[in-house]
């Protein structure tokens, strides 16, 4: 299994890439299943994650071909197979969008219910709540969802989330798209993600009004046409690096990020007293010598600050001065870097969906697990603003949605290589 080793130390300098976001790419693969027609998306982030999405779409009877460059290219002329199994939707949670638009086109769909990250129990509800005002049947039988749309298709309705989901708005919104008549989803998620799935819909066809606010109105169509669709910037890998540099000292532009994407960490990141500006074509973050200072952060739905960051400003703030609260408010089960973190010399005491963490002088290099995705970029950051040698194993959750870590890191002068056993 590989692994990353780090030595730390290194200051960060010079300009990193930002990747198309992974979030958004799995479900904008996921609406080439609304079309006979050829999607194609360019600047698609070579990742674990796509590449599993890809496996699945193929299984269902879409041609998918990477390439040139950082273009996807996905083809469902036919659509050969409804049914997803539990093999291909348990390890990644973004596999299950893939029921809605398969009801909405051919009427019918099994899906497994998926599995994911272990961050905390991760219902389908609000999803299967969402199809269900759309007119389709659900039944749940021994770990698959059978949904069955009525005779003539989906219908346009009123969905209603309780809470804002990401992944129950993008599902809502691939089927509704499909469906005949208008759809409103009231509470719908306001990330950028969804921003980019209702650009992709409209230019495929259906109409999508009001992505970004809390009501999304769409109009569906009989057909859609194939696309040609830019993934957006990923805003959490903009996180990541941006909090490296913080972590671990330098001045780095991250071409192509998308400042107002992440206003609440800049205003953190700034608070902090390091520095983080909009610049031509990206975002700047330098820290140079300067000491930095506990701030306190609760993770809510976008624009809030992201969970997904979350792991990573508390690596950052490990070494800051005096104490930060970091509060999760997302996922139940989202601390587990917490104690691998501690390894590095990071004191930090969780209770409940809160952690303090109280900074240390310095953290210093340690053999840790990446436990989740997220959890593992914070453990390379620690790694990056540590004495000594890290090694962080388990690589494969970085690899599900990080592209090219490494080179992207060393480009910039971290020593960070990756062993194979
Ligand atoms: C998306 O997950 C992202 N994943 C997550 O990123 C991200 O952390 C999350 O949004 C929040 O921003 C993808 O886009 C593939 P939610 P999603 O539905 O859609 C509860 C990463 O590291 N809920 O907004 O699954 C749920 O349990 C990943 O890249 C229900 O109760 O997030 C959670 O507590 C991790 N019932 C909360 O809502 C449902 O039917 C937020 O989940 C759906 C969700």
């Amino acid at each position: 299994m590989d692994r990353i080793v780090i030595e730390g130390g290194a200051r960060l300098h010079g300009e990193i890439g930002i990747s198309g976001a992974k979030n958004s790419a799995l479900k904008l693969m996921a609406a080439a299943l609304l079309t006979d027609e050829k999607v194609a998306l360019t600047s698609m982030p070579r990742l674990a994650d796509s590449r599993f999405m890809a496996h699945l779409l193929a299984r269902l009877g879409v041609a998918v071909e990477e390439g040139p460059g950082s273009q996807m290219q996905l083809h469902a002329a036919a659509i050969t197979d409804t049914y997803a199994p539990y093999d291909l939707v348990r390890k990644m949670r973004a596999t299950f969008n893939v029921l809605g638009p398969l009801v909405a086109r051919e009427g019918r769909a099994k899906v497994s219910l998926p599995g994911g990250c272990a961050i905390g129990a991760r219902p389908v509800d609000l999803h299967l709540k969402a199809l269900e005002a759309l007119g389709a049947q659900i039944e749940l039988s021994e770990g698959y969802v059978e949904a069955t749309a009525p005779k003539g298709g989906l219908v346009g309705g009123e969905i209603e989330l309780p809470f804002a989901s990401v992944g129950a708005t993008e599902h809502a919104m691939l089927a509704a798209s499909l469906a005949r008549g208008e759809s409103v989803i009231d509470n719908a998620a306001r990330e950028p993600e969804i921003a980019d799935l209702a650009d992709c819909l409209t230019a495929m066809g259906a109409e999508v009004e009001g992505a970004g606010t809390s009501t999304i109105r769409v109009q569906g169509r009989d057909r859609l046409n194939g696309v040609t669709h830019p993934v957006v910037a990923d805003r959490i890998e903009t996180a990541t690096y941006a909090l490296a540099v913080a972590a671990a000292g330098g001045d780095v532009v991250l071409k192509g990020a998308r400042w107002e994407h992440n206003k609440v960490l800049w205003r953190a990141i700034n608070d902090a007293g390091a520095t983080a500006e909009a610049v031509e074509g990206g975002v700047r973050v330098a820290r140079n010598g300067s000491t930095i200072r506990g701030v306190d952060i609760e993770t809510q739905p976008y624009p809030g600050f992201p969970t997904d960051a979350q792991a990573q400003f508390m690596a950052f703030m490990a070494t800051a001065e005096g104490t930060s609260v970091v509060r999760e408010t997302i996922f139940e089960n989202r601390f587990m870097h917490a104690p691998e973190l501690a390894r590095l010399g990071a004191d930090i005491s969780v209770h409940g969906n809160e952690a303090i963490v109280r900074g240390v002088d310095k953290l210093v290099g340690a053999p840790v697990m990446a436990t989740d995705l997220r959890a593992s970029v914070s453990l390379v950051i620690a790694g990056l603003a540590a004495e000594g040698e890290t090694v962080v194993n388990r690589v494969y959750h970085l690899d599900r949605g990080f592209e090219r870590l490494e080179e992207k890191l060393t480009k910039c002068g971290a020593k960070i290589q990756r062993l194979s056993d």
